[in-house]
């Protein structure tokens, strides 16, 4: 992303300035310049500020490096008036940062790069306001010791790392975004965390978390993205939901949360992404087909004591793929639900029609019908053939 320079200045003849001479040897060291003549803050991987008599680097992007490239503390420190610098693809060793590099730094990246990262390496990078580590394992004791320290944190993804402990129990105030999905978290979800009112994204999925969902999440008055997937939450989806006029992804599948689906849902106006799949809901289904038309995406599949008002939602295209049953007069399950790959003894007495699994699985059975008959037949007229043969011979 391009590095904001506020002291690029509009007059040309400045930013024409060379480059710090300095840095030009730190990223030769590092076989980053670029192969053509221009000059290397010309290049889209390089920012570099409009400073006179030299320019200096603000902001690099180091990405697909070759194992030959090695990162010296002298380069690096040479380096110390960038203010954003990523890895992206680059699975070289790390190195202490010089301090004053680590200082600086405002935004920080390394996606599948840098090997192994520790929490006390991360914790250096104290003024960073955005921290995005992704497909890198990291050693911590948890997420704490990384992000304790960081004063001017707003935005933080720790994603695929691999990383232990709890969540932290303190946050800071202006956090927009936390992505701290796939890792092996445990404990509860703190209800400290729903403090965080600017907070827009919360991506907690693909840990294992247990205990409820704090009734006080409604508290996040600017949350449009919440995913808790993939955990394992228990208890009812809190009635606080419905204080979230912002809320337009939701995803609580692959958990144990049980109760049933609560009404409110349907008059959330900004919703387009709902996955309530693989739970313990019951009870029927409190969406028409007014409301499942206008979401993007909507699963509530694999909760075996849900089902739908087939007088409510009978006309939905999106019904017959829902992975659950109509309900009869007493609200329950009229039938197990389809099972998706269920291949024989699909005698179910599910009479929802239009189901398109059983249409190809019954036309599946008709063709290895077809192939039998066939088989049967060609082979009885071979059996005829012989037997003439030998009758023929015979007499
Ligand atoms: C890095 O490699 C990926 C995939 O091979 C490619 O899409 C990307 O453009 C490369 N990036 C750079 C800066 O060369
Ligand atoms: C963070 O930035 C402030 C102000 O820019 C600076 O005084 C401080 O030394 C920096 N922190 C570190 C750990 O370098
Ligand atoms: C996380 O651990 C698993 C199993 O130990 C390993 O296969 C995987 O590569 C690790 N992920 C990272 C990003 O190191
Ligand atoms: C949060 O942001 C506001 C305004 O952007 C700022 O005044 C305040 O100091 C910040 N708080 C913290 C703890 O960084
Ligand atoms: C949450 O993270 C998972 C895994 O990293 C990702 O697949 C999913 O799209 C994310 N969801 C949201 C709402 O950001
Ligand atoms: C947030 O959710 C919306 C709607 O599903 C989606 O389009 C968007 O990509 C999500 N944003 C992130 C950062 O995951
Ligand atoms: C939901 O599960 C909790 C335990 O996880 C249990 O105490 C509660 O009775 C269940 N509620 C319903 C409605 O099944
Ligand atoms: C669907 O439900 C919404 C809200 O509950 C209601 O306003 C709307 O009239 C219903 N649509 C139909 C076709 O029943
Ligand atoms: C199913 O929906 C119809 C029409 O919307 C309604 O009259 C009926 O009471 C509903 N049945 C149940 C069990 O909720």
């Amino acid at each position: 992303s391009p590095a904001p320079s506020p002291k690029s200045s509009p007059e040309p003849s400045i930013s024409s300035s060379p480059l710090d001479p300095t840095q030009l040897r730190a990223l030769q060291s590092l076989n980053l310049l670029p192969t053509s003549s221009r000059s290397p803050c010309s290049s889209p991987e390089i920012h570099c500020d409009g400073g006179a008599p030299l320019r200096h680097l603000i902001s690099l992007t180091i990405s697909n490096c070759s194992d030959d490239v090695a990162l010296s503390a002298a380069a690096l420190k040479s380096l110390s008036t960038l203010t954003s610098l990523a890895f992206v693809n680059c699975p070289i060793s790390p190195i202490r940062f010089p301090s004053s590099l680590a200082g600086n730094l405002r935004a920080f990246a390394c996606i599948r790069s840098l090997r192994k990262l520790t929490g006390v390496w991360l914790s250096r990078l104290q003024n960073v306001s955005e921290l995005t580590v992704s497909g890198v394992s990291v050693v911590a004791s948890g997420p704490s010791i990384i992000l304790g320290g960081m004063k001017s944190l707003q935005s933080v993804t720790l994603s695929q790392c691999n990383l232990t402990g709890i969540l932290p129990r303190r946050w800071h105030p202006n956090l927009t975004s936390v992505d701290l999905s796939e890792n092996r978290l445990a404990g509860s979800i703190p209800v400290s965390i729903t403090n965080l009112e600017n907070l827009d994204h919360l991506n907690l999925s693909g840990n294992s978390l247990n205990g409820t969902i704090p009734a006080s999440i409604g508290d996040m008055g600017s949350l449009r993205n919440l995913s808790l997937s993939s955990n394992s939450l228990s208890g009812a989806i809190p009635d606080s939901v419905a204080a979230l006029p912002e809320l337009t992804h939701l995803d609580l599948s692959s958990n144990r949360l049980n109760g049933t689906i609560p009404n409110f849902l349907r008059n959330m106006k900004k919703l387009k992404y709902l996955n309530l799949e693989s739970n313990d809901f019951h009870g029927i289904l409190p969406f028409n087909d007014t409301f499942i038309k206008r979401l993007d995406v909507f699963k509530v599949g694999e909760n075996s004591n849900l089902c739908y008002n087939r007088s409510a939602l009978g006309s939905s295209s999106k019904v017959v793929k829902l992975g659950i049953s109509p309900c009869n007069k007493h609200g329950l399950p009229i039938s197990p639900p389809p099972a998706k790959d269920s291949s024989s003894s699909s005698d179910s007495a599910d009479d929802g029609g239009g189901n398109s699994d059983q249409d190809k699985q019954q036309q599946h059975g008709g063709t290895s019908k077809v192939v039998l008959g066939v088989a049967i037949g060609l082979s009885s007229v071979v059996f005829l053939i012989v037997f003439l043969v030998c009758l023929s011979k015979c007499c």
